[in-house]
């Protein structure tokens, strides 16, 4: 039998709930599978590649093992097919009964791009999963859906960020964003809930394709130990949306990245060199994550105050390089990284 310890003195708190997952396979989606099963839900795991079969059956069996009223199914379906949402619904109702619970539109794909490089076809390569499946299996899942229902979207920090390469991907999360609090808003009167939970970085193989240096960016501006998430960091705050304590929040987006969305360094808009000078690094010897580091270790107000300095010494104002930097940093730094697009 699978390890279920820690849960094995808390109450079932999902029990008989239908839980469809999508993009379950691997990654974040297969860890949240098992922790809805961990509380008690019944689960449907979707995914779209035959070489991702073996890992459904293991993650299945795992399911199985936790002996506590918990089971699964694989359904294979690529979601950037329109026929794949009723095909997911129709084999759920079939193997779980006439009502589903909880929806996590979790599968996504991400895209590194140059903007003039962008085809159409990438559009639908990104948008076809990442927002329209979404649309189609929510609207799937609605007249099954049992009050208190939960929908969850998966986003990410890119929605509300700047990434150099990565536009279609960002807007592709904005627009989740989005829908999210338009089905908040329509939904909320039947007792349903539309929430995102936007990750910050997480080590799974999404992240391969993603550039060193923004990672490593992340890490180093991520308040909370400065590291990137785990599975099990995305998931605990998953289980807590699709759960009956959640029953207040609707329509919101949990950052759930360590605190890198309120980094006090996305927020100032300063100038690398500019920075690089408030840190006392000497400008020519300066780069992004030599700036951010130094930073990192330089608490908040001592920084204002260094800057404030610098303004009654009759140097720019500070206040007026806050403003007009976030164009320049763009333009000047050598990172992928463009911050403070917010
Ligand atoms: N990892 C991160 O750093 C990070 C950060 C922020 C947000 N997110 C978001 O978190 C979610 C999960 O990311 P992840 O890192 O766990 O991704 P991942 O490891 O790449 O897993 C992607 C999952 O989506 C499924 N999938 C891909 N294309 C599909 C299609 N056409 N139809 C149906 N399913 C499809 C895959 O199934 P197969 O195994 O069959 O291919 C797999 O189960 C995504 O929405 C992502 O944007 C991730």
């Amino acid at each position: 039998m699978a390890s279920n310890t820690r849960y094995e003195t808390e109450p079932l708190s999902l029990a008989n709930k239908i839980a469809i997952v999508t993009g379950a396979s691997r990654g974040i989606g297969a860890g949240i599978a098992l922790e809805l099963a961990r509380h008690g839900a019944k689960i449907v795991i979707t995914y779209t590649s035959p070489g991702s079969s073996k890992g459904v059956d293991e993650l299945i069996a795992q399911i199985n093992d936790l002996d506590n009223g918990a089971s699964a199914i694989g359904i294979q379906a690529d979601l950037r097919q329109t026929s794949a949402a009723q095909a997911i619904v129709d084999a759920t109702l079939a193997r779980f009964g006439p009502q589903v619970d909880i929806l996590v539109n979790n599968a996504g794909v991400e895209l590194v791009k140059p903007l003039q490089d962008i085809t159409t076809s990438d559009f639908s390569y990104v948008y076809d999963l990442n927002v329209r499946a979404p649309l189609l299996l929510t609207q799937a899942v609605l007249p099954h859906l049992r009050a208190p229902g939960r929908i969850i979207n998966i986003s990410s920090v890119g929605a509300r960020a700047g990434f150099k390469n990565l536009s279609v991907y960002c807007s592709s999360k904005a627009a989740l964003e989005g829908l999210t609090r338009c089905w908040a808003a329509e939904l909320g009167a039947q007792g349903h809930t539309v929430n995102c939970v936007s990750p910050g970085p997480v080590q799974t193989e999404l992240m391969d394709n993603i550039p060193k240096e923004t990672i490593e960016m992340q890490k180093t501006t991520t308040p909370v130990q400065n590291r990137i998430g785990t599975v099990d960091d995305i998931t605990q705050i998953v289980s807590w949306m699709a759960s009956e304590g959640s029953r207040w929040v609707t329509g919101q987006v949990l950052s759930a990245s360590g605190g890198w969305a309120i980094n006090a360094f996305t927020s100032e808009h300063m100038e690398q060199e500019e920075l690089g000078q408030v840190a006392g690094l000497t400008t020519s010897s300066v780069d992004t994550v030599q700036v951010i580091s130094k930073l990192a270790t330089i608490d908040g107000m001592e920084r204002r105050e260094r800057g404030q300095q610098q303004e009654s010494n009759g140097e720019k104002g500070y206040r007026q390089r806050e403003q007009n930097s976030n164009k320049k940093i763009a333009n000047k730094t050598n990172s992928s990284t463009v911050y403070g697009l917010v």
